[in-house]
C-alpha cells in the first residue's frame, strides 16, 4: 500500500462567522494563544509523517503564504539583538514542512476545492484536514490524522474522523450510520451532510479529518449537485460508502471547533492552562475571576 504523504488544507472560506475581523485577516490566522489556527492543522499533519501540504487558498488570503516564508529582516534583528528564544520560533515553520497554495477561483464548496489538488496528489492516497476542526491530543495519544491513516493503512480503506454528539449538533455535521467492527471503527455503509435531528442515523457526526484515495476526483465529478447547487464532498463519500469502502475512525483527543466563537474561547483557554509559561499564571487569574463572578 502507499504511503500517506501529502496533505490538503482546504482554506478559501470567507469566515464570515468571525466577522468583523475576517474582513480583512483570514480566519487561519486566529490565534489560539500566539498560534494561527492554521499552523495546528500543520503541526498535526506534521506529526503524522505528511511532508507536502497543499492549502486551497483564494483572493485576500497572501497573508498564509507569507505566514510559511523566510522573513530576514525580522530573524537578522533577532539574530544582532542575541534574542535566540524568538529567532528558533520565528524560524520554525520555514523547514517543517514543503507548503503549496493554490487559489480557488469561486469559492463553490468543499468538493470544488478538492479538485484542485488533483495535480498535487497524482495517483497517491492523500490526507484532507478542515481548519476549523482543531485536535488536541496529549503525549501519549497519536495525532487525529495519524489515527485515519492507521485506520486506511489497516483495512486498506477511505475514512473519516467520527466523534459522538448531541442532537442539538447534529444538523451541523455530516452523518453516519456504519456497524462497529473493531476498536474506534465503523464500516459506513450511509453518510449525509448535516441532516434535520429526525432524520439523523446516529449520533456518529464527521468531524474534518479524511483519507481518502485519487479516485475521489472521478467520484466527484460524478456526483449530481445538492438542491442547493453545490456538490457536496459527503456525496461523494456515500458513493465510497454504497461500495462498501468507507471507514469511520473515532478518534481519541479532544475536538475545538475554531470556527464557532464560544469553542475558539474555550480553546484559548484550555491552550494558555497546558502552556509552560502562561499555565500557573492564568489559572491563578482564572480562579480569582470564577470566585468574582458566583
Ligand atoms: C464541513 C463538512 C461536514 C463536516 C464538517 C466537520 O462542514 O461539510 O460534512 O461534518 O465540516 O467540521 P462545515 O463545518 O464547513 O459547514
Amino acid at each position: 500500500m502507499k504511503k500517506i504523504t501529502k496533505a490538503v488544507i482546504p482554506a478559501a472560506g470567507f469566515g464570515t462567522r468571525f466577522l468583523p475581523v475576517t474582513k480583512s485577516v483570514c480566519k487561519e490566522m486566529l490565534p489560539i494563544v500566539d498560534k494561527p489556527t492554521l499552523q495546528y492543522i500543520v503541526e498535526e499533519a506534521v506529526a503524522a509523517g505528511i511532508e507536502d501540504i497543499l492549502v486551497i487558498t483564494g483572493r485576500n488570503k497572501k497573508i498564509l503564504e507569507d505566514f510559511f516564508d523566510y522573513t530576514p529582516e525580522l530573524d537578522a534583528l533577532l539574530e544582532q539583538d542575541g534574542k535566540s528564544d524568538f529567532l528558533k520560533i520565528s524560524r520554525e515553520m520555514e523547514n517543517l514542512v514543503n507548503m503549496y497554495f493554490v487559489r480557488q477561483k469561486h469559492p463553490t464548496g468543499f468538493a470544488d476545492a478538492v479538485m484542485y489538488a488533483r495535480a498535487f496528489t497524482g495517483d497517491e492516497p492523500f490526507a484532507i484536514l478542515l481548519g476549523d476542526d482543531i485536535i488536541y491530543t496529549d503525549e501519549n495519544t497519536k495525532p487525529g490524522i495519524a489515527q485515519l491513516v492507521d485506520c486506511y493503512y489497516d483495512t486498506g480503506k477511505p475514512a473519516v474522523a467520527v466523534m459522538e454528539v448531541p442532537d442539538a449538533d447534529i444538523p451541523k455535521y455530516a452523518n453516519i450510520r456504519g456497524e462497529e467492527i473493531g476498536e474506534r471503527r465503523y464500516a459506513i455503509d450511509k453518510i449525509v451532510e448535516k441532516p434535520a435531528v429526525k432524520d439523523k442515523f446516529s449520533n456518529n457526526a464527521v468531524i474534518g479529518r479524511y483519507v481518502v484515495e485519487s479516485d475521489i476526483y472521478d467520484i466527484i465529478r460524478n456526483t449530481p449537485p445538492s438542491p442547493k447547487g453545490e456538490v457536496y464532498f459527503t456525496d461523494a463519500l456515500q458513493y465510497l460508502a454504497s461500495q462498501g469502502r468507507l471507514m469511520g475512525c473515532r478518534f481519541e483527543g479532544k475536538r475545538y471547533d475554531a470556527g464557532n466563537k464560544l469553542e475558539f474561547l474555550e480553546a484559548n483557554v484550555e491552550y494558555a492552562l497546558r502552556d509552560k509559561e502562561l499555565g500557573a499564571p492564568f489559572k491563578d487569574y482564572l480562579l480569582e475571576l470564577a470566585a468574582k463572578l458566583k
